[in-house]
């Protein structure tokens, strides 16, 4: 599974993952919002800490992005993945296109955010941390961001589910 490799390298989630959900997308013009969607239903079922909203409408941005740029420059199936323990989240959104992403640093003084190139630019912005590794069986790449979540005393109080 694309996100196992990247949790092996990270040592994210400690115990038992709080949050594990895994979809197939196909690259179709519905798998930004089908993405959307399954992000609130795996972030809202769960017991998770005050803020829990927030963070969901940052994650469903991200992993919006970055099924975008599946679709757009990928143009492949796309698989995405939800872990998370108690202190963090970590989206992941596989496809099967060998090309790294643009992630060139920074945004130059005169950048038109009219114009294309702002998704990367937004999850480097908002996600904790990012990044991309290829994957193992050479089929493509795994995109990947974190989230960190809150942390107060009322971080077990339950969010309600999306209606
Ligand atoms: N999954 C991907 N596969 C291959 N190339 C990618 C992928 N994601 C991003 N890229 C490359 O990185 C560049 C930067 O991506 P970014 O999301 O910032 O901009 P964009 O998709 O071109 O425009 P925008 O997101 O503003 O509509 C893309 O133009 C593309 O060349
Ligand atoms: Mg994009």
């Amino acid at each position: 599974m694309a996100c196992e490799a990247v949790l092996g390298d990270r040592s994210l989630v400690a115990g038992d993952a709080m949050i594990a959900a895994h979809f197939d997308l196909l690259p179709t013009a519905r798998a930004a919002s089908q993405a959307r969607g399954l992000v609130a239903e795996a972030l809202g079922r769960r017991t998770a800490p005050a803020g829990a909203a927030e963070l969901t409408d940052t994650a469903q941005l991200l992993v919006s992005e970055l099924v975008t740029n599946g679709l757009m420059h990928a143009r492949t199936e796309l698989h995405l993945g939800i872990s998370g323990d108690t202190q963090t989240l970590l989206f992941t959104v596989a496809d099967g296109h060998p090309d790294a992403p643009d992630l060139s640093p920074g945004v130059p003084a005169d950048f038109d955010y009219e114009e294309s190139g702002r998704g990367m630019a937004i999850v480097v912005a908002l996600a904790s941390d990012f990044g991309w590794r290829r994957r193992e069986d050479g089929a493509g790449k795994v995109m990947w961001f974190t989230l960190s979540l809150p942390t107060n005393e009322n971080a077990s109080a339950p969010v309600e589910s999306p209606a």
